[in-house]
């Protein structure tokens, strides 16, 4: 490595420890938001049996919300509080989590619009926020996306863009319409100079380590490893957060990434934020190949390993988790297919997130 290319990592390590990107969640916020409305319902923890006779615990993330993702708990919560925040600098009052449902919050809502690229889930859970709290949402696209997707987002009152031929044009479309509108950008990765959204979002995701976590102190029995699939990182630091500050026994917490995409892994090898490159995975929603610097910021302060797996391995995880009643997608399932391939000793106690239904 030349000793320009170092100091250059170094540069950039500094950046992604720079304390704008800690993690420092009010825990109780999404509890209280979303709690107040219907729609909240707190996902299963069930035990199944994987090998052999072990168990593992699967907190079940197919039908969250009706969204059928734990991405709703995320994107539900940050239009919550992006609504808030505006209606603060407006009117120099909080809002408190019942009040969304006045025809002045409402009123007030109805003239913000949420703005984000989507190959899935995400898009979904601010098309809902925007939704429910009476706010716009428009969505991009690429144009590899199904229709029924598009539809479903419709329903939700979305408005659709179809734009370019992969995700990250259709991030970058979503982004550049945004510098040029008054809309609010949503995405759920953080870059230099775009921190505060996806911090929210990540705040979303506290509430399913708080459900964990209050379900394994009543019944003290906690999980020795957790096996967290990974995207752009949100979920996985998210979790390692809460679990690192607050669960009473600590596991070994093992990020999963798509062979095709592991951006995490190899950023946490070289220190620094690096993008890879490679083929088009199945695991649709965590092929990601740049990460997002509040997870790294987070997992590079934690005691976390990681682990790739191959679309294979991922699709026959989620047949296996079909077996058990566990419908799922390669993405879904590929916290499960690195438990299989890291094959803890005989009396771990391993947990596994499903992150997605069938449905999308
Ligand atoms: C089903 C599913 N699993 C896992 C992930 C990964 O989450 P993150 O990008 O926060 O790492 C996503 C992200 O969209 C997802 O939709």
């Amino acid at each position: 490595m030349s000793s320009q290319l170092r100091i250059e990592n170094m540069l950039d390590k500094i950046i992604y420890l720079n304390k704008s990107f800690n993690f420092k969640p009010n825990v109780e916020a999404p509890k209280a938001m979303l709690k107040a409305y219907p729609i909240y319902s707190e996902s299963p923890l069930k035990l199944i049996s994987f090998d052999k006779g072990n168990h593992v615990f699967v907190k079940d993330e197919t039908e969250r919300m009706n969204i059928g993702s734990f991405k709703a708990t995320g994107g539900i919560y940050a239009v919550a509080q992006l609504i808030s925040r505006k209606w603060y600098s407006m009117y120099g009052k909080a809002l408190r989590p019942g009040d969304f449902h006045t025809p002045s919050v409402k009123k007030f809502a109805s003239n913000i619009t949420f703005v984000c690229a989507s190959a899935g889930n995400h898009g979904l859970a601010v098309a809902a926020g925007a939704n429910i709290f009476g706010a716009k949402a428009i969505i991009y696209l690429s144009n590899s996306v199904p229709n029924s997707f598009a539809l479903r987002l419709e329903n939700y009152g979305a408005e659709v863009v179809y734009s370019g031929g992969t995700y990250e044009q259709s991030c970058q479309t979503a982004i550049e319409y945004s510098k040029c509108s008054d809309d609010v950008l949503l995405a759920d990765s953080a870059w230099i100079g775009y921190v505060d959204p996806p911090m929210l979002i990540m705040e979303g995701y506290t509430i399913i380590a708080e459900e964990l976590r209050e379900k394994f102190e009543y019944n003290n029995n906690w999980p020795t490893h957790v096996f967290v699939q990974a995207g752009v990182g949100g979920l996985a630091g998210s979790l390692t957060h809460m679990i690192r500050m607050n669960w009473k026994k600590q596991p070994k917490i093992i990020v999963i990434e798509p062979e095709a995409a592991p951006c995490l892994l190899e950023s946490a090898k070289s220190s620094t934020p690096v993008a890879v490159t490679g083929p088009l995975s199945n695991m649709g929603r965590l092929d990601c190949k740049e990460p997002s610097l509040i997870a790294l910021n987070i997992l590079a302060k934690s005691d976390v390993e990681y682990l790739t797996v191959s679309d294979g391995e991922a699709m026959s995880a989620a047949q296996k988790l079909a077996e058990n009643e566990v419908h799922t997608t390669p993405s879904g399932a590929a916290g499960f297919a690195g438990l299989i391939k890291y094959n803890p000793p005989i009396n771990a106690q391993p947990l596994v997130i499903i992150t997605e239904g069938v449905l999308l």
